[in-house]
């Protein structure tokens, strides 16, 4: 691991732990107040808390959308709300932040769609089908239409409440070779987030896919835990998976989306007014997120592609036709695992664009 990796990651440690202690030292200090009682008209002035856990970093795409979330909502809610943001696994990694907000730890996330079984909600993983959508606007669309709310009442039993969809664009692939014809794929360890669509498109193409927290991506790849794996330029550039890469491929084979959901029981909990005023601050984030994503990620590419440390190929239409065919299978595979009723929806969402 680099030395800045590496102190990237004890400082993280050592903020999870400073968390930890900062909780139990709050909790204390609390029950304290409460035992001399502290007037419930005190208690009622302090501004509700929203924890939003996420693992990326700051300045990409949902980065920046959390940000813009916390600046809108508390200024929406007239400081009413206050948003605490914690990107970068720093609170917790991918499993940990979805148990926390089951448990009311953390009240906001904003996983990948890949990250959903865990829920049980594995029906989110049809938006990873291969080659499925065309650019940005079609993901927004889709996301924004009827595919996006059944995924959402999906949710409902769950105890999570569905807010948004955000975008982060399309993923490439890289590994320590360069990745232009399917056979180069064969018998290569790819670090795959969750979803089993795209640990059934990497066997497809004969690689061997691995589900690996994001937090510890670049350290697999770096030690030769895995050989490969996905992204889109803005994480392969703030993780620094291009330093321990030597080739990447462009096709946009997938795409990666997130939603962004709730605690039901805290956000039902909330005064109505509030809540519409966090609505509209999580409507203004999501466009504004949607907005950046694409530019965010051209950005990356050409730092990426700047840094010299890497080579970066981008697939001519017909080496992007050769992977298509080969993953292709995987839209008949999905129907076991994501059922038919949501490729319906998806399918006849994607019939309405050509109508
Ligand atoms: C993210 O963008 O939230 C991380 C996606 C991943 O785990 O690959």
């Amino acid at each position: 691991m680099s030395t800045t990796k590496a102190a990237d990651r004890a400082a993280r440690a050592a903020t999870r732990h400073a968390g930890a202690r900062v909780q139990l030292v709050f909790a204390g200090a609390f029950a304290a107040l409460l035992a001399l009682g502290l007037p419930f008209a005190a208690q009622a002035q302090q501004p509700i808390v929203i924890k939003f856990s996420h693992v990326t970093t700051s300045d990409t795409p949902k980065g920046k959308g959390a940000e813009k979330f916390k600046e809108l909502a508390e200024k929406y809610t007239g400081g009413k709300v206050k948003v605490e943001v914690y990107p970068n696994s720093q609170l917790y990694n991918d499993k940990e932040e979805i148990e926390a907000l089951q448990l009311g730890a953390v009240q906001m996330l904003a996983p990948s769609t890949a990250k959903f079984a865990p829920l049980g909600a594995k029906e989110f993983e049809a938006l990873d089908l291969p080659f499925l959508f065309a650019n940005d606007d079609e993901y927004t669309r889709i996301s924004k239409g009827p595919v996006g709310q059944w995924l959402f009442q999906k949710l409902v039993p769950k105890g999570i409440t569905g807010l948004a969809f955000w975008d982060n664009g399309f993923h490439m692939v890289s590994a320590n070779r360069p990745l232009i014809a399917p056979a180069d794929f064969q018998g290569l360890k790819f670090r795959i987030s969750g979803s089993k669509i795209a640990d059934q498109y990497f066997r497809l193409m004969g690689g061997l896919p691995q589900i690996l927290a994001f937090s510890e991506v670049y350290q697999a790849l770096q030690t030769g835990v895995v050989d490969g794996c996905e992204n889109t330029p803005s994480n392969y550039l703030t993780q620094k998976f291009y330093e321990v890469q030597k080739h990447v491929s462009a096709a946009n084979h997938a795409h990666l989306q997130y939603a962004v959901i709730v605690n039901t029981k805290f956000w039902t909990g909330l005064p109505a007014d509030i809540r519409g005023q966090l609505d509209q601050a999580m409507n203004e984030a999501t466009d504004y997120t949607n907005s950046i994503a694409r530019k965010e990620n051209e950005d990356a590419m050409a730092a990426i592609e700047g840094s010299g440390k890497t080579t970066i190929h981008v697939l001519t239409e017909p080496q992007r036709q050769a992977w298509k065919t080969k993953m292709m299978p995987a839209y008949d595979w999905a129907k076991g695992r994501v059922g038919k009723e949501v490729l319906d929806l998806l399918s006849k969402a994607m019939d309405t664009k050509t109508n």
